[in-house]
């Protein structure tokens, strides 16, 4: 989410005719984008501010800027705490970052943009990268869901619905820049469109977007399983250009721990769906989201995390150790797994995860995927890169004419984290 918002910030500069650098030393505009939504943030972006401090005091004319989830939690104290800071800027005011440069320029006052709207921001369009063949497309923003862990629904606001007239406008131009592989973004995407008024639904919107000429692959994140429809499990079978992968956060594999988080299903529903998605598209790759040393997590319900992660197996998954945040439901319950503890849990699963991803990955071996090529490999002279509709990584021998194609690639190796081929004499 947050490197969508910070494409749309670069887009917007573009059309006024301001380009980037790589050293913040060398910047004009210092803008920093920010989440919170795992690490004590707040913390980190000060210590970034004292840096940028030191930058503004030898070139004074230089306008620094926050954004994002902490801006947004934090508002005007950021002013207090650091004087030097000219723009502060909330998650639903990116489109406003023009006018606030300006009447920085103009006015050499502090400027602050954190209101929450209802509607969906005017559209700014997210800049593909130079070449890119790859884009984001926000669907939705906000989120209604309150898992008691989350700081989302406090720093994004409500759940809206972008209108499909504003996505289809976007996902028509980006397919004129070149860009074959959309993702459809939002905190839970499978409730797009509830209480819209043109009545798409999500499924829908898959199947709108894939008439899209020039578009080759879709893929979306994020969504919460129970909202996982049955028209959208039969979309992946039915809409050829939805890639083959789902990333279905379960966060634990206790019911008693979901139940805490308020996550509204059980992991006898959740293995329900997985086994009717499994069924209808035996070959589906499946990621998650999980949490370790949630309050009140025993010793007992992190077994049944990795119960459950032997169950379905994985292909990947990003886990976390549980951090308090401040404002949420959870923020109140005692932390009461060691920090000691939580770490050895985050390791026990990682090395679960592990041979599970390298399990998946090896059964690929002798498969022909369909790989969209995204660049030159780090693997070595001659080597392209790209992906496979289950989105794993794929490195073989190929020169920049392949760059931006789909091309058949025989699967010849397994690592944990990516695969090994040849280009397909099938092509
Ligand atoms: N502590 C740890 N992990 C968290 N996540 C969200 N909030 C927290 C928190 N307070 C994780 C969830 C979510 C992912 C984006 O970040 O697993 O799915
Ligand atoms: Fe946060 Fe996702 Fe739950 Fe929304 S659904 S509150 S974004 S974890």
């Amino acid at each position: 989410m947050n490197d969508a918002d910070s494409s749309k910030i670069k887009s917007l500069l573009a059309d006024m005719n301001i380009g980037s650098v790589n050293e913040a030393e060398d910047a004009d505009i210092i803008l920093l984008n920010t989440c919170s939504i795992r690490w004590k943030a707040e913390h980190k972006v000060y210590s970034e501010l004292g840096r940028f401090k030191k930058i503004k005091t030898r070139r004074p004319h230089v306008i620094v800027g926050v954004g994002g989830c902490v801006a947004q939690q934090e508002k005007d104290e950021m002013f207090r705490r650091a004087p030097h800071l000219d723009i502060v800027f909330g998650t639903h005011n990116i489109h406003k970052l023009p006018d606030m440069i300006k009447s920085v320029y103009e006015k050499r006052g502090q400027v602050l943009e954190t209101e929450f709207f209802d509607s969906p921001e005017p559209l700014v369009y997210p800049a593909p990268e130079e070449g890119g063949i790859k884009a984001y497309v926000n669907i939705m923003r906000g989120c209604n869901n309150f898992c008691t862990y989350c700081i989302v629904p406090y720093v994004r606001g409500r759940e809206t619905s972008r209108p499909w007239g504003d996505i289809r406008d976007e996902v028509l131009k980006l397919a004129q820049f070149g860009v074959k592989e959309i993702t459809l973004l939002g905190q839970n995407v499978n409730s797009y469109g509830n209480g819209s008024s043109d009545g798409v639904g999500f499924s829908q919107l898959i199947r709108k977007v894939a008439e899209v000429d020039g578009i080759e692959r879709i893929r979306f994140a994020t969504s919460h399983p129970k909202d996982l429809s049955d028209d959208l499990i039969s979309a992946f079978a039915e809409v050829d250009k939805l890639c083959k992968h789902l990333h279905l956060p379960v966060q634990s594999g206790s019911d008693k721990v979901l139940s805490t988080m308020k996550r509204v299903y059980t992991v006898g529903s959740y293995m329900e769906k997985v086994k009717k998605l499994k069924t209808l598209v035996p070959h589906i790759a499946i990621s998650t989201d999980i949490i370790v040393g949630f309050p009140g997590e025993g010793r007992e319900d992190f077994e049944k995390t990795l119960e459950l992660m032997n169950v379905i197996r994985y292909d990947s998954s990003f886990s976390f150790k549980y951090s308090k945040r401040p404002g949420t439901a959870a923020a109140d319950l005692k932390d009461n797994v060691p920090e000691s503890e939580k770490e050895i849990r985050l390791a026990t699963l990682q090395a679960l995860q592990k041979e599970h991803s390298m399990e998946t990955n090896r059964a690929q071996i002798g498969k022909i995927e369909p790989v969209l090529v995204e660049g030159a490999s780090k693997k070595g002279e001659a080597m392209v890169r790209g992906r496979t509709p289950g989105n794993r990584v794929v490195n073989f021998r190929g020169g920049e004419d392949l760059f931006s194609k789909t091309v058949l690639v025989h699967i010849t190796g397994a690592f944990t984290n990516s695969l090994q081929g040849e280009l397909s004499r099938l092509h």
